[in-house]
């Protein structure tokens, strides 16, 4: 398949191409407030990728796809929290088409294969002083044509690349553009085709009946370091909100919203 075949010239026209740039999510938003809805912003390398929890992204050139993409939703800033999953689910819709696999999705937002992490997810929203969103950036890193040499070698065990699972490599360009084509089509669908998405979202994740151990991440100012310690449950489904329904050892049930889920057996995690 052709790149220049996937997106329309106009919808090319939004779509801003980097050659190196610290993080495209970073660009993005300092350009956010003349750029366009949709506005795309694609690099072939990121000096400083950044990944959720203050993590990094590694982002070696030309190997993978490094992609960041505006929305000005008119919905509330707490409804817009189920954007990030439901771009996970339009990006393994479009990796699913171009790459004839079916990925995973580790909650809340990691795409896998083979149990090993291939593609992260961040969204960063600026909100004005009324409460209103300004602007939404949501951040997209696909790991594509590394090979193992390229990736961390302390992440071995943990990530994976499209090129390492399928033993080809993929056109970077057809499936960035797909993954465009579903981001615009989710735009559109959002935040009425809420069920779909939901279905989806459970259909694609791999988290269901696994044991896990979850490490809250305070939300409260006091310093109650009960909400750091380490819990071990098991997870029972996704919740309606796209939260994790968990049960843990001492039998208490909980939906979680945020926080940090290592799943047993996976990423190199052992009880
Ligand atoms: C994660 O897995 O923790 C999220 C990783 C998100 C990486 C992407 S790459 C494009 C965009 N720019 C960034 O600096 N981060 C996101």
């Amino acid at each position: 398949m052709e790149a220049e075949s996937v997106l329309t010239e106009e919808r090319m026209s939004k779509v801003l191409f980097l050659e190196s740039i610290d993080s495209t999510n970073l660009f993005l938003k300092n350009i956010s407030e003349e750029a366009p809805d949709r506005q795309v912003v694609m690099a072939d390398e990121q000096t400083r990728g950044r990944g959720r929890l203050g993590r990094s992204f590694e982002s070696p050139k030309n190997k993978g796809i490094y992609l960041s993409y505006l929305m000005r939703p008119s919905s509330i800033p707490e409804d817009t929290a189920l954007i990030t999953a439901w771009t996970a689910v339009a990006v393994c819709r479009a990796v699913k088409k171009i790459c004839n696999i079916e990925p995973g999705i580790k909650w809340v937002n990691d795409l896998i294969l083979n149990n090993k992490k291939f593609c992260g997810i961040l969204t960063e929203m600026d909100i004005d002083e009324h409460g209103k969103i300004r602007s939404l950036i949501i951040g997209i890193g696909v790991n594509v044509n590394e090979d193992t040499g390229d990736l961390d070698a302390a992440l071995k065990d943990k990530a994976t690349s499209l090129k390492q699972e399928l033993g080809r490599e993929i056109n970077r360009n057809v499936l960035a553009f797909e993954i465009i084509r579903e981001l615009d089509r989710m735009y559109d669908d959002w935040p009425d085709e809420k069920e779909g998405y939901l279905n989806e979202y459970r259909r694609y994740s791999i988290m269901t009946g696994k044991d896990v151990s979850v490490t809250r991440i305070a939300v409260t100012d006091d310093k109650d370091l009960e909400a750091y310690k380490k819990r071990y449950g098991r997870v029972l489904g996704i919740g309606d909100d796209f939260s994790l329904t968990v049960e843990f050892d001492d039998g208490s049930r909980e939906n979680l919203n945020a926080g940090e889920v290592s799943v047993r057996g996976m990423y190199g995690y052992a009880r």
